[in-house]
């Protein structure tokens, strides 16, 4: 039978936030459910430090996030959840391809990097390479599919024009990979939501999944709407991205309720905050509860395992590349 493979990643960088949940997680516990795909998930260790990090807090970091995984739904009979460091081949063939399938234009264009190097004061080889990074992930276990959000569909173009790149100068030997976006792919920050939920916009503009009940309702009580319909009629970018974190959440038909209201005219925003707020609480109280049930040393255990069981795939790829490419066989 030919399964389709599924795998994705995630920087160990702080605590989840509802974009990575909406645009990404929440998509892999579905496929993962879904039965009919063999996932493969990884927290990329080696991508986090290509920004400025805490060397003490890595390690913590890591654990915690493989425990918000598994909080989230992650299945560690079902999934493969593993920390990329403790497969070396990523890094490999992450060379690989810098070295040989991966132009200095193409780096050049990625808005990512671009972003990313206007926040650090040390720009590093590895933040402008870290493409190449990511399709080694992907390839190295001959993925298909790829859940992520909006924000890594380029990345996922350039990996799909490494392989083929690869393929045609070495012979075929890497699928084509194709991005999966959930209905949410773009979360916006609360505060400003013509930007991205991100954790480096810093306190207020994301919603963590570790923050109380109160918190997070103050945060969405807070959450910018007030710059109403734009002026062709069409929805403000701060009320649209409330309906959007309620539409994914909705199992009550809430949604549609309040998105009637707002087309007859008469929505009032304290509703539509209130219902996002009791969905979002809802969804992340059930989360933090299952996280209890995971201790550090079991979720290292689990990562451990999850290492051990896909690093033969990963050696098996290794050896083919090495091969196509023309190293020698000693
Ligand atoms: P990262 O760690 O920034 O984010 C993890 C996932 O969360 C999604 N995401 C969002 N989705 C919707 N709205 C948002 N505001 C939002 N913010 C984050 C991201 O799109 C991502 O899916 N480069 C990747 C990690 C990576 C990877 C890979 C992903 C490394 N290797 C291989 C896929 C395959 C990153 O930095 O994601």
């Amino acid at each position: 039978m030919n399964r389709r493979r599924i795998f994705s990643g995630i920087q160990p960088t702080g605590t989840l936030h509802l974009g990575n949940y909406l645009g990404a997680v929440q998509n892999w516990v579905a496929l993962q459910n879904a039965g009919d795909a063999e996932c493969i998930y990884c927290i990329v260790d080696y991508h986090a430090i290509t920004i400025d990090y805490d060397l003490h807090h890595l390690a913590s970091l890591t654990v915690d996030l493989a425990r918000d995984l598994f909080a989230c739904g992650l299945d560690p009979e079902i999934s493969t959840v593993f920390v990329q460091s403790q497969v070396p081949e990523h890094t490999e063939l992450a060379w690989v391809f810098q070295a040989a399938c991966t132009s200095y234009g193409e780096l050049q264009r990625m808005t990512q990097f671009k972003a990313k190097a206007e926040e650090q004061s040390f720009v590093s080889a590895g933040l402008f390479t870290y493409p190449a990074l990511q399709a080694a992930d992907i390839l190295l276990y001959q993925a298909t599919h790829v859940p992520v959000g909006e924000d890594q569909v380029q990345h996922l173009e350039l990996a799909r024009e490494i392989s083929r790149r690869f393929n045609s100068r070495f012979g075929n030997t890497f699928p084509e990979v194709r991005p999966l976006l959930t209905a949410a792919p773009r979360i916006m920050s609360l505060r400003d939501p013509d930007k991205k939920m991100s954790k480096s916009s810093g306190e207020g503009h994301y919603l963590s999944l570790s923050a109380t009940q109160e918190e997070m309702g103050k945060m969405i009580q807070r959450a910018v709407t007030d710059v109403g319909p734009l002026p062709d009629g069409s929805m403000g970018s701060g009320v649209k991205n409330l309906f959007d974190i309620l539409q994914a959440l909705d199992d009550r038909g809430i949604y549609d309720q309040l998105m009637a209201a707002y087309r007859e005219g008469h929505l009032k925003y304290v509703d539509l905050k209130a219902a996002v707020a009791d969905a979002v609480c809802r969804t992340v109280g059930s989360i933090q509860e299952r996280r209890l049930s995971f201790s550090p040393e079991r979720v290292q255990e689990l990562l451990r395992e999850g290492a051990d069981r896909i690093r033969p795939q990963a050696e098996e790829t290794m050896a083919t590349v090495r091969e196509r490419i023309g190293l020698a066989d000693l």
